[in-house]
Order: structure tokens, then sequence, then C-alpha cells
């Protein structure tokens, strides 16, 4: 496996396992790897579509809000570097922030609409970082696939709309949610969570899954589910709710009446200083 921390290095690698007819696929992350990133890396290693995987680590600043935790967010390259090793990545890009972000940077990446909701009310200019920094990492990999998972699956309504918006020329694959046995999606925030914390944090795969089950049975209307996930989230003492939501997928409209189709049910809450989300995407049927 090989590491580069400049852009020109990066390039100069992948354009001579282009040259040679390689396709790539890419996996963009923050770092402190977990079993979501690596199911990611191993689906891209699996790829028929795939000769070459490369992998980004980079805790972008741009998507974080004054008030959120870009500082205390956890890093650990030397771990990282093995879990990378072990999922089969061959390269990984680990820039600097100075690299992807010069002084004079002034360009950015808005995808409007779809971010009107959700994490993007909560957390304001967060998707605007996403977009610019994928944007940026799809220009200087030029990956053929990339690998996201649904467990943020706005973030992947996002990028799809980016790039079929900017004519990215990339597949967009996207992974299920990989858990903890209790359920508990895997994220790297979750290190945050005391004990008591990490008990109380699997009411929102707990509720979600409750939800799904109302749908099931013939649950059709919108509010009423969203009551429900808002009641259970709220239920739960060391939860501080930030959103529960059920909408329209891909487009993320709020569902007063759900149809035949997918809808996604959308959670987001506070575990001490711990903001954790998750998500169902549920099938309605006629
Ligand atoms: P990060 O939170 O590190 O996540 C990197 C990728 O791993 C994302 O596509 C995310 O959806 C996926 N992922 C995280 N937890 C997962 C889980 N439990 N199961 C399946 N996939 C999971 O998302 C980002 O970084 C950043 O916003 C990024 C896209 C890298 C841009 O900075």
């Amino acid at each position: 496996m090989e590491l580069f921390e400049r852009i020109a290095a990066m390039r100069a690698y992948l354009a001579e396992a282009r040259a040679r007819g390689e396709r790539i696929g890419f996996v963009p992350t923050m770092g402190f790897l977990h079993k979501g990133h690596l199911a990611l890396i191993r689906s891209a290693r699996e790829d028929d579509e795939v000769d070459r995987v490369v992998v980004s680590i980079f805790v972008n600043p741009l998507q974080f809000g004054p008030r959120e935790d870009y500082r205390d967010y956890p890093r650990n390259l030397e771990r990282d570097k093995k879990l990378c090793l072990s999922g089969g990545t061959d390269a990984l890009f680990v820039p600097a922030v100075e690299e992807m972000y010069p002084e004079g940077f002034a360009t950015h990446v808005e995808v409007t609409g779809v971010t009107d909701i959700l994490c993007g009310r909560s957390r304001p200019g967060h998707f605007r970082g996403v977009a610019t920094v994928v944007a940026k990492l799809f220009n200087i990999v030029q990956p053929d696939s990339a690998y996201f998972g649904i467990k943020d699956a706005q973030q992947v309504v996002v990028i799809r709309r980016m790039v079929e918006d900017l004519d990215f020329p990339v597949k967009i694959k996207v992974h299920p949610t990989v858990r903890e046995e209790d359920g508990l999606a895997v994220s790297s925030r979750n290190i945050y969570l005391s004990a008591e914390e990490r008990r109380a944090a699997t009411v929102l795969y707990r509720s979600l899954k409750r939800a799904e089950e109302l749908v099931v049975q013939g649950e059709r209307n919108g509010l009423r589910l969203k009551r429900f996930l808002e009641d259970a989230i709220g239920a739960e003492p060391l939860a501080r709710l930030d959103y529960a939501e059920v909408v329209s997928w891909p487009d993320l409209k709020p569902l007063n009446e759900l149809r035949p189709g997918q809808v996604l049910l959308a959670v987001a809450a506070y575990f001490g200083r711990a903001r954790l989300i998750d998500n169902l995407l549920v099938e309605v049927k006629a």
C-alpha cells in the first residue's frame, strides 16, 4: 500500500494506473476507521469493475459548524493505515488541510433543495462543505466508482445530485449500514459515548424498526409516524432529539401520506455531546 500526502503525487500514481487501463475505485473517509468504512473498502476491493482501490482520509474542516467537533474529531492514522491495508487498499491519500485549502481558496459547491431538511437544516453549511470536498477529491482521484454508506442517506442524495448536475464521470455505489450487535449504527462518533449513553443510543434503531413495523402493518400517515419516532426517542432520558422525519426517497420531501415505493425514516439525536444519526429505507406496499 502506498501513502500520498500531496495532490500532485497522488495524481501521478493514478495517471500511471489509468494508462495501464486500470479502473479506480474510491472510498472517501474522515478516518478513525471502523467496520462500516472497512465494509466500503472491501466492496471496492471485490468489485468486478475496479482494479485499484484508493481510500482518502481527510477531516474536512469545511463541513463542521463553528460549534461542532472539528478539533475533537477522533484521529488515529497509524491504526487507520493497518485497517486500510487489511481491507485491500492500494493507495491511501492523506492530504493536510493546507494542501486541500491553500490560502486564497474561495470556491464552493452548493447543492440546493435536498439540503433544506434533515441534517441540512440542523447543520447549516455542512453539505456545502461535503459537496465541495467530494468534488475536489473526485477531481484529484478521478475514480470510475465511488463508495458511500446509506448510513448518511442525505449525503448519498447530495452526492448523486452533484455528480449528475456537474457531469462527474463516476458511478456512485451505496453500501448498507453496518451495525453493532444491538443495532447501533457504527460511527466514529460512538467513541464519545459513556457506557450509559452507549446503552441509551440503541433507542434510535429500535424506534426506527418499530416505526417500520407500523408501516408494514398498514400505517400510511407520515405525521403519525413522525410523532411516533419523536415520542419513542423522547422517552429515552439520555437522548436529546434533533429531528425525526418521514420523507420521500430520493427527493427527501416530508410526507403527509405514504405512497407505494420507498420512504426514508431518518432520525438524529444527541447523547451527551455525541450527535448520532440513523435511518431506515422502508418499502411501502400498494
Ligand atoms: P465518514 O463519516 O468518515 O464516512 C465515510 C463513509 O463511510 C461515508 O460514505 C459513510 O456513509 C460511510 N459509513 C460510515 N459509517 C457507516 C456504517 N456504519 N455503515 C456503512 N457505511 C458507513 O462521510 C464522511 O466521512 C464525509 O462526509 C466524507 C464523505 C468523507 C466527506 O468529507
